[in-house]
């Protein structure tokens, strides 16, 4: 048996956490669920009922966090990430059927650096009228994460992997960055792996002109986050977004778009981004017929047109769309 966090959060979370788990309830796993209402305590921090579940299962499945914008406290989304040196952030772009977009065939994956750079949330106001946010980067961080993208790359069979910076203005930090990600390129074991640097600026313009040339891309926290919503919007938006949080002892899945306050409660939220999030935390735990099986529902309920939600251009409801993939869960 194995037991999971799960974290439904805020806003559509509920929805589409909730939705995933019943698919995931239907599989017949040896699943056991700790859930998680309340991740924030009362000083706006991570609750001791998220620390105590995530320190015995090391693995959780959750939904958005609402943070406020401009003032209130602090992400809890960014803190979990630091807390439980979630240091890989791995996002999946792959075109699917059913959502209308402008691409065909991509398939690329973004590995962003989770733990520092502008989100640190190093903020002070040195004087009236003058704020100042620290970015952080370490050679400790880069590394891992460099070392992180060229593994993945090696044992996914990728083929390249692009740098996406800024080191020629913040010679420092993104200096540092590129620095440290060129040495792991350099290593012997790599040397199948094509690598490329190019300015943030620049990839922006190539990701909207040919997103295809793109395999693996390597960034920051700050770019990882903006290029992750940016290349969502290629496969057809934040419905179709999966994500994982990865580090050396914990593993948090979840989808890369937020609370939605717009639609939250109304029923049609597309829960696609994590159920495919959940797939990812199947393979993870070494439950792969599961993750199999349900890919294969996943896409046999994709090619049927009646079953297009409103952000693909149909009408189907969370509640069904999640009932016709059970129905398409085959043995
Ligand atoms: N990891 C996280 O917990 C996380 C990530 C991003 C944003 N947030 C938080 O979420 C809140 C809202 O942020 P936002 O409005 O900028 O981004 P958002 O991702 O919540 O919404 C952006 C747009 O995409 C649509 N959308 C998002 N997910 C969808 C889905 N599953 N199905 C259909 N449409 C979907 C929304 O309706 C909205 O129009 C903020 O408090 C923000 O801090 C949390």
């Amino acid at each position: 048996m194995k037991k999971l966090t799960l974290i439904p959060g805020d806003g559509i979370g509920q929805e589409v956490v909730l939705g995933t788990k019943q698919i995931i309830d239907s599989l017949g796993l040896n699943i056991q669920w700790d859930i998680v209402t309340n991740p924030m305590n009362d000083k706006k921090r991570i609750s001791e009922e998220l620390e105590k579940s995530l320190s015995i299962t090391k693995v959780g499945l959750k939904g958005p966090l609402t943070t406020p914008i401009g003032d209130g406290f602090r992400s809890i989304n960014v803190e979990i990430r630091k807390r439980f040196e979630l240091f890989a952030n791995v996002r999946p772009i792959k075109t699917l059927q059913g959502f209308k977009t402008n691409y065909k065939d991509l398939d690329m994956i973004i590995i962003r650096e989770n733990t520092e750079d502008l989100y640190a949330g190093k903020e002070l106001e040195i004087a009236k009228g003058v704020t100042q946010s620290m970015k952080i980067v370490t050679t400790a961080a880069s590394d891992r994460v460099a070392k992180f993208a060229f593994q993945y790359a090696l044992e996914n069979k990728r083929k390249k992997i692009t740098v996406l910076h800024k080191a020629n203005i913040m010679k420092l930090t993104d200096g540092l960055f590129l620095d440290r990600v060129r040495r792991i390129s350099r290593r012997k074991i790599y040397k199948d792996i094509e690598y490329e640097e190019l300015i943030i600026d620049n990839a922006c313009m190539q990701l909207v002109m040919n997103p295809n040339r793109f395999d693996i891309i390597l960034t920051g926290n700050l770019f990882g986050d903006i290029v992750s919503d940016l290349c969502a919007g290629l496969v057809g938006g934040l419905g179709a977004a999966s994500g994982a949080n990865l580090g050396s002892n914990y593993a948090v899945f979840e989808p890369v778009h937020g609370t939605a306050p717009d639609i939250a409660g109304k029923g049609i939220a597309n829960p696609l981004a994590t159920i495919l999030s959940s797939i990812m935390m199947l393979n993870h735990i070494g439950m792969k017929d599961g993750a199999i099986k349900l890919n294969k529902a996943v896409l046999y309920t994709l090619s049927f047109p009646e079953n297009r939600m409103r952000d693909m251009g149909g009408k189907l409801k969370t509640k069904d769309f999640i009932n016709r993939i059970i129905s398409n869960i085959k043995d």
